[in-house]
This record gives C-alpha cells, sequence and structure tokens, in this order.
C-alpha cells in the first residue's frame, strides 16, 4: 500500500477515538471493531483469526493495539517480530499493568510514590484487627477491570481475599497474589505518556468518573465520562511536575531494567491528602484509557496534531516536533451512555436513535457497545454503548453542547443511564 494505512484492535470507545483521530486519508481496518467504525468511509472492520498475518497479507504498515489483553499475551511482540510498527507495550513491559505486585516492587525500586503495599498468598496475612476502611484490596492480574476492592467491614475484606486468592471471581486475577494496600483519599488524575523506550512526551491531563450515577454514587464502572485537559486549581504546575517525574522515573527505570517501555502508559494518580496533595501512583495501566482517550486524541485531532505519525513514532524515535507550537487551549468533554442494568448484567439489543441526525460543531459520537444490524438498524452491544463527545473553546460550553445531543429529542434508547455532572469539578457552579 502507498497509501497510510492502520490496523487497530479493539471495539470500544477508545478504538472509535483512535480511529477518527488518525485522520479519514488513512485506510483503516478495526478488529473487530463497532457500529461507529463500520459506518466510516476509510474504515473495514474485520475479524481475523490472526491479525499479524492479515496485516503482512495486506501490506499494512502500523498496528495499533486498544485493550490491555492483547498486550498481556505478547501481541505488540508478534508485530515487532515481523517488522510492523506497532503502537502498544512489549508482553514484559505490559507487567506494569498485568502484574500489580511486580508494579509495586518496581515502583519500590524506582522510588516512585506509591501507598503502602504488601503482597500476600494467603488469607491468614491480614492482619487482625485491620481496619477495612484503611485498605483497598487489588487482585494481582488483569481482571476485566474488576480486580480492584475497597472493603466496608473486616468480613467483607476476610471473604474478598480469601476469594481472590482461590480464584474465585475476579477473572481468577487473584491466584497468584493480592496487593494489599494503604487506601488514600484526593482527587485522581490519569496522566498518558507517549514514550519510545527512553524519550516521552505528558499528554495533556484528564480526570475520569468511575460511578455510575450523578453525584459520584452507585456501582463503580468501566468510566462514566472524563474530561481534559485539567485547570491549575485541580493540578497546580508543582504537582504536574511532580507527576512528569514520575513519568521519567517510571520510563527510565523501565529502561535500566532491560525491559524499555514503548507506546503510551497510562500513570493513574492521586493528589493524596495524606501526603500534602502530592502526586501518588494508584495504578499503571499498558494502554490508553477508555474514556479519556475520546477526550484526549480529540483534543489532539482538534489541535492538528498528525496523530498518526506521533504515534506510530513510539516505535522507533519518538517525533516530538508534532507536538512543538501546539496548544491544547480548548477543553474536551466525553459523557457515556450506558445500556440498561449496566454494570451488573447490560441489556442488549435495544435500538439507538438518533446516531444520524446533525450534531453541533464539535461534537461527536464514539461508539463502544454497539452493532449494526442487516437491517441497518444500530443496537445496544455492551455495558458502555456510546460516547457523546464534545470539545469548544470552555468546558462549560463543551458540557452544555454535548449534553444538548443527549436525550429524547438526540442520541437515546430504551434504558439509557448517563449521568449529569461530567467535568463538574471545573465547570462553572
Ligand atoms: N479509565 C479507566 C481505564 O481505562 O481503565
Amino acid at each position: 500500500m502507498s497509501e497510510r494505512s492502520a490496523l487497530i484492535i479493539g471495539n470500544g470507545g477508545r478504538e472509535h477515538a483512535i480511529v477518527k483521530s488518525l485522520g479519514e486519508d488513512v485506510k483503516i481496518f478495526v478488529a473487530p471493531g463497532n457500529a461507529g467504525t463500520a459506518k466510516m468511509s476509510n474504515v473495514t472492520n474485520i475479524a481475523p483469526d490472526d491479525p499479524v498475518a492479515f496485516a503482512q497479507d495486506n501490506g499494512i504498515d502500523f498496528a495499533i493495539i486498544g485493550p490491555d489483553s492483547y498486550i498481556a499475551a505478547g501481541l505488540a511482540d508478534k508485530f515487532r517480530a515481523v517488522g510492523i510498527p506497532v503502537f502498544g507495550a512489549s508482553q514484559s513491559a505490559g507487567r506494569l499493568e498485568s502484574s500489580k505486585s511486580f508494579a509495586s516492587s518496581f515502583m519500590e525500586r524506582h522510588g516512585i510514590p506509591q501507598p503502602k503495599s504488601t503482597t500476600v498468598h494467603s488469607a491468614s496475612e491480614l492482619a487482625v484487627g485491620t481496619d477495612p476502611l484503611s485498605i483497598v484490596l487489588k487482585a494481582d492480574g488483569l481482571a476485566l477491570g474488576k480486580g480492584v476492592v475497597l472493603p466496608e467491614t473486616s468480613e467483607e475484606a476476610q471473604t474478598t481475599l480469601k476469594e481472590m486468592l482461590e480464584g474465585i471471581g475476579y477473572e481468577g486475577a487473584g491466584k497468584e497474589g493480592v496487593v494489599i494496600q494503604e487506601r488514600l483519599s484526593g482527587p485522581e488524575v490519569s496522566a498518558f505518556a507517549l514514550t519510545d523506550g527512553t524519550n516521552f512526551v505528558m499528554l495533556p491531563f484528564s480526570q475520569d468518573h468511575k460511578r455510575l450515577k450523578t453525584g459520584d454514587v452507585g456501582p463503580n464502572t468501566g468510566g462514566m465520562g472524563a474530561y481534559a485537559p485539567l485547570p491549575e486549581s485541580i493540578v497546580s504546575a508543582d504537582q504536574t511536575a511532580k507527576i512528569n517525574e514520575i513519568a521519567k522515573k517510571t520510563i527510565d527505570g523501565m529502561k535500566a531494567d532491560g525491559t524499555p517501555y514503548q507506546s503510551v502508559i497510562y500513570i493513574g494518580l492521586m493528589l493524596a491528602e495524606q501526603r500534602g496533595g502530592d502526586p501518588v501512583v494508584i495504578e499503571y495501566n499498558a494502554r490508553f484509557g477508555d474514556p479519556e482517550t475520546q477526550v484526549i486524541l480529540t483534543l489532539l485531532q482538534d489541535a492538528g496534531v498528525d496523530v498518526y505519525e506521533l504515534l506510530k513514532s513510539t516505535d522507533s524515535t519518538l517525533n516530538t516536533s508534532l507536538l512543538e507550537g501546539i496548544a491544547f487551549n480548548k477543553t474536551a468533554i466525553t459523557v457515556c451512555e450506558a445500556a440498561d442494568g449496566y454494570p451488573e448484567s447490560p441489556r442488549k439489543g435495544d435500538e439507538i436513535f438518533g446516531l444520524d441526525a446533525t450534531l453541533p460543531t464539535g461534537v461527536f459520537i464514539h461508539n463502544a457497545g454497539t452493532k449494526l444490524e442487516e437491517n441497518g438498524k444500530v443496537v445496544t452491544n455492551g455495558g458502555r454503548v456510546l460516547y457523546v463527545t464534545s470539545v469548544a473553546a470552555s468546558i462549560d460550553e463543551a458540557a452544555a453542547n454535548a449534553y444538548s445531543v443527549i436525550g429524547d429529542s438526540g442520541v437515546h434508547f430504551d434504558g439509557m443511564q448517563y449521568r449529569t455532572d461530567i467535568g463538574k469539578q471545573a465547570r462553572a457552579k
């Protein structure tokens, strides 16, 4: 192929946002994709048994891996082994996400601030009399975002720990061990560093909204909305410098350990009240965040960044010149519309209305759990169904534009759930 081409692995809102940000001049294949990518004229949804062979057979010159499970399975290594540039961490670098105990000992070795942590392999190692409200239990492995529990009672702490270790629930991610962490409080920040293993650049910080319902109540979810960048009232210049230092120590540490980290590293931080507001690493993820990607890549694209070249350069030498002179002086917000029954048991098959309406300038719909049926209807097909994303001069304007297209006269489906307070921390009171 002489034109630019890419194979994107994944089917969520994050992958739809990645696809959009690459630009319409890139020929894109998405495996397996969703209804949103299916409707784009430069995109083909595919389901190959072997994505590496598909990329080779079709002369595709760049692969982008969205979800963590593929990183943990070593897919990026397989693309690199056949000489196809890939945006994705190697399996060994990806242990920062796939093993919480690895991440904790890495931070310990490299002087990176984290909550006090200990890894246990037996339920008897939870000290008698431990205040359940003072700890967080994390199953060591990948658990589809369900491996973290904040117990409310001693009984819940004991039962959860026992079940995690026995591999009951939590996708079996606790069988190799459970990390018991000190419970901190404070605002959370999602920080993304693009890196080629040596050089790095920080993308605008964002905040996710994990609880299902407006007002930060209800069960935890994969993320009901996000916004970026964060104002200085939320992250000060001093805290920003400390976060950048954490990113540098992480990338330098991975290189020094012989497992250089390429692509994007997602550093989940808390500005911990217990540490005077200093950033503390709560978790690493070896991928872009979902839904943070919907706002960050929308901001980059809106600012005129060549996202394709920027992401591709992480596989060789990071091309920071692509960000030179770029000012992120707008704000992006994304609001999730989730299915009835999400997160416990999302209902599938509800028809989605309003997807073909003309959207206000700067408003986009990112599909996640959607399916295009043969009759042309788009139906719900997962827990987080859609994201309405908006970029504007201010967060208030972005929020107003996004919310203006959600509801009975805009995008809607039966049983739709969404929060009305995304970005509330930064919006006018
Ligand atoms: N935004 C949370 C995640 O991607 O894990």
